[in-house]
């Protein structure tokens, strides 16, 4: 029977996306419009944000040292930006910051620089993590990994065993509010009262949750309050360089900034340094006005649409999609597969074809469907290994391979991921590739690389990109 295709209220978004839809190449000749499964990784823009950032450059100057129009008014959106993302992440600016950098690692980066660390303090995180909310803590004090359940959910039963066993040592629980690789979302509102309870205080990596669910850090006196949270634009529809940490501003006042130079100070002599107030102090150097610009129109955005709708949307087509995908023979779903339990899971899903490399579906799709996804290990490595049951020989002996420069046996999924637009027929686009290489019905001859893992085409030929977006080489004149 037939699948009924869910109606959204929200499918108008789709005409606000830049580039949706856009034509590209596929073997055989000809294009097909582009099909993006892979909003986890990155977003396309929304429209409002481009016409945002186009209205802004017209008047773009230097903020806060300039005293001219245009520079009066640059500082007004500047300081407006960081208003519009403590609003969307519901912080009260009284007593917290926004600080704006380059995405969501620089501000885990810059938050394990600004936390008072002693090798002896402990740092909980989670086996769900992303590199990103990992590394930082790592070589800063001593971090404890929270395990995950078999299906990928954080076991939540170990998160209080941990923070029993290591009560009073601990400083942070820094957790992603959604996976990259499954999609789970975190109980971030228990954990937080948990951790609060044992007297730490705990950071949110909101790059996966915030452009599919409201955010609400609560507020201060809430048991349930969120401390920290990061977040990168370029998940949220502004791929302009931006992310964002919000956080107490006594933390930050503590001390001086790690890094440090022009915008920081209020006066500098030969021998003294008077910090500047926040966030001034906490980003040196002159700022990315436009991406703060492009974040605060992508969150005002989001807002005006509404999160509960897009949640609702993506719920449905994440729905969809597992009924979908769960017709493609061969198919291994990872994390959860009941349409049914989609309550803790925004729009992202790993799977394999049995029979198949995963890096050689990602390729099929992108050359022959015109489809984006990604595949690998998305820079979670030890998530990956937990949710394919490697046993440790096996890991092993693949990182050894890499290790020696060859990753074709590089374990790992395919993942699609959604965003706000996504629609059925971008799912009945990629079931139906599926379907043709479940059956072997592809046409290209893919060729793998050892080095990379990545399969290419054997007659494939790029573009000219130099000639199709007329860049210039060294030989050309200026
Ligand atoms: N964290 C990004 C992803 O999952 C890079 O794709």
């Amino acid at each position: 029977m037939p699948l009924a295709a869910p109606v959204s209220d929200i499918a108008h978004l789709r005409r606000r996306i830049v580039g949706i839809d856009q034509p590209v190449p596929v073997l055989g000749g000809g294009t097909l419009p582009y099909v993006n499964l892979d909003n986890a990784a990155s977003t396309p823009a929304l429209v409002d944000v481009l016409d945002a950032v186009n209205r802004f450059l017209p008047y773009y100057a230097s903020v806060h040292r300039g005293t001219g129009f245009k520079s009066r008014l640059s500082t007004a959106a500047y300081d407006h930006a960081h208003e519009a993302i403590g609003r969307f992440v519901g912080a009260d600016l009284r007593s917290n910051t926004v600080i704006f950098g380059k995405n969501t690692t620089e501000a885990i980066n810059k938050l394990s620089y600004r936390l008072d660390l002693a090798a002896d303090d402990v740092v909980i995180t989670t086996q769900l993590e992303h590199h990103s909310n990992d590394l930082p803590w790592r070589g800063r004090c001593r971090v404890v990994h929270v395990h995950a359940t078999p299906e990928g959910r954080l076991d939540e039963e170990d998160f209080d065993r941990q923070l029993a066993g290591y009560a009073g040592r601990i400083k942070l629980v820094a957790v992603s509010g959604a996976s990259n690789v499954t999609g789970f979302i975190q109980p971030i509102h228990r954990l937080a009262a948990k951790a609060h309870a044992v007297g730490a205080q705990i950071l949110v990596d909101a790059a996966q949750l915030a452009p599919h669910r409201r955010v609400d850090m609560r507020p201060d006196d809430d048991p349930e309050h969120l401390d920290f949270v990061a977040l990168s634009a370029h998940k949220m529809y502004a791929p302009f360089g931006t992310g964002a940490l919000v956080g107490p501003k006594e933390v930050f006042l503590r001390s001086g900034p790690e890094y440090r130079g022009g915008g920081t100070v209020d006066v500098v002599t030969l021998d003294e340094v008077y910090w500047a107030g926040l966030p001034d102090r906490e980003e040196a150097g002159s700022p990315n006005v436009i991406g703060a610009v492009a974040a605060a129109a992508a969150a005002e955005t989001l807002m005006a649409v509404g999160m509960d709708a897009i949640a609702a949307h993506e719920e449905a087509m994440l729905r969809y999609a597992l009924q979908r995908l769960q017709t493609v023979p061969g198919i291994r779903i990872y994390g959860e597969t009941d349409p049914a339990q989609l309550a803790d899971k925004v729009g992202v899903i790993p799977f394999n074809l049995d029979g198949f490399s995963h890096f050689l579906v990602a390729a099929i799709l992108g050359y022959e469907g015109g489809i984006g996804v990604r595949s690998g290990c998305f820079c979670a490595h030890p998530y990956v290994v937990h949710l394919l049951q490697l046993d440790e020989r096996t890991a092993s002996t693949w990182r050894e391979q890499i290790l020696h420069g060859d990753r074709s046996h590089m374990p790992g999924m395919v993942r699609i991921s959604f965003g706000c637009y996504t629609n059925t027929d971008d799912i009945d686009r990629l079931v139906a590739m599926l379907h043709r290489i479940a059956r072997r019905e592809y046409v290209g001859d893919y060729r793998l690389d050892p080095r990379t893992g990545e399969y290419t085409p054997a007659n494939w030929q790029e573009p000219d990109w130099r000639e199709l977006w007329g860049w210039k080489t060294s030989g050309d004149p200026v």
